[in-house]
This record gives structure tokens, C-alpha cells and sequence, in this order.
């Protein structure tokens, strides 16, 4: 799950799940994100919560069963990241998808194709565990993000008028799902 650098002046890209933050790492982390959300983030926060906020809520996501985080890595430094969120036990029903969530790279490391990579990654570990769907969703206005996940296969199957509100803006969300497996009976493309 990793990019290859090929010369020593290219910058040295790699993605990986992550089980620990050491103080360094959760402060790249969290620099990251207060960069991403200042530029318009699109992952939940509007404003940056603060350095012990977000050190709380990286530390919590560690600790949820479900969720697992994924970390974007330039020339070492964590510069992005995702959560692979898995069904809650009881659903049964829909124990076969898994969501991707919260996908983003700072501004200043956008470009290297670490996003692309970031979301294979997830991709991979989501069919390793057995999932066949993937879903996200994503606002309106993230033509970036749009564009990476529609040239990656992502279906667009609904969207939601009032999905969020941006100071003062209803911006509507579009929903995407992708199929990791071919369905059963079905010859793989
Ligand atoms: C979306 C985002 C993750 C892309 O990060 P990135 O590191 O620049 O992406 P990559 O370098 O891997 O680019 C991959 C693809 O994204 C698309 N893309 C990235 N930036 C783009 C831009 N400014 N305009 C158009 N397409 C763009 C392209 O399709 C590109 O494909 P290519 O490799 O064929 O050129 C980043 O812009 C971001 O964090 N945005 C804010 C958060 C967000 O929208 N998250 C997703 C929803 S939760």
C-alpha cells in the first residue's frame, strides 16, 4: 500500500493504516487537518476546533471499533488521511458494505497523486476484510474529490438537497457507491 519513489529529488510518497499516533505523528495529523479545514475542508468541520480538540477526536477514532484511520505520508510526514468505517454488528442486512469517510490532504501536498493513493488503499483493505461495496459521500463543492472518485468508479446513485450548511449555505451532497467484488455469479470486469 505504498507509492514508489524512483528518484531521490521525487517526493517520497506512502499510504498506510495506522493502530498508533506518537506525539509527532498526531501533530502532523492534526496540522494537516486545521490546513485542510481553513481551505474549505469538506469533512465536517467549518472551523478548526483547536489543537486539544482535534488531538481528542484523533485519539478517540484509534480507540472506535469500527473505524479505522489511514494516514497519507510525504516524505514521511503525515499530510492526509481517511477512515474505513465498517457496519455496526447488528447490521446484518448490510454487513457487506463499508463506508469511506473523511478522505482529505492538506493543501500544501495536494498534486503528488497521494489522494488517488490514499483511497486505493482503503479500497484494498476493504476488500482484503471482505466487503464488496464501498460508499461515500461528499458535498457539492468538492470538485476535486468529485473528480477523483468518479474517475475511480464511483456511481453517483442519489443526492441530498440539504445536505449541509456552510455558513448560511444549504449545499447539497452527492452519494457514490463502488463495487469492490463482482457479484456473486458474476464474471469480474
Ligand atoms: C480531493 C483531494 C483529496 C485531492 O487531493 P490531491 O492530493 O490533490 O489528489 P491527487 O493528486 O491524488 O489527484 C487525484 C485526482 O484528483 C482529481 N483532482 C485533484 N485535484 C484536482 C483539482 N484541483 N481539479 C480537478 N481535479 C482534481 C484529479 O482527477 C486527479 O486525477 P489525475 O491523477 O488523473 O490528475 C483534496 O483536494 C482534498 O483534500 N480536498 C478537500 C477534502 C475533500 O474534498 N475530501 C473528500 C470528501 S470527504
Amino acid at each position: 500500500m505504498s507509492g514508489t519513489p524512483t528518484e531521490t529529488d521525487e517526493p517520497q510518497i506512502l499510504v498506510e493504516r495506522i493502530t498508533t499516533l506518537d506525539d509527532d505523528d498526531l501533530h502532523a495529523l492534526c496540522e494537516a487537518t486545521d490546513a485542510a479545514i481553513i481551505d474549505g475542508g469538506g469533512f465536517g468541520w467549518i472551523n478548526p476546533p483547536g489543537r486539544r480538540a482535534l488531538e481528542t477526536y484523533y485519539r478517540g477514532v484509534l480507540l472506535v471499533p469500527e473505524r479505522e484511520l489511514f494516514v497519507a505520508r510525504l516524505n514521511g510526514d503525515i499530510v492526509g488521511s481517511a477512515h474505513l468505517v465498517r457496519p455496526p454488528r447488528n447490521n446484518e442486512a448490510q454487513a457487506f458494505a463499508a463506508q469511506l469517510m473523511h478522505a482529505f490532504i492538506a493543501p500544501f501536498a495536494r498534486g503528488h497523486g497521494m489522494a488517488r493513493l490514499l483511497v486505493e488503499g482503503v479500497e484494498e483493505r476493504a476488500r482484503d476484510i471482505g466487503y464488496h461495496i464501498l460508499n461515500l459521500d461528499v458535498r457539492e463543492t468538492q470538485g476535486a474529490a468529485i473528480r477523483l472518485y468518479e474517475s475511480m468508479g464511483y456511481t453517483r446513485w442519489g443526492e441530498h438537497p440539504d445536505y449541509a450548511l456552510v455558513r448560511g449555505t444549504v449545499i447539497r451532497g452527492y452519494f457514490y457507491h463502488k463495487r469492490l467484488r463482482p457479484r456473486k455469479g458474476q464474471a469480474s470486469a
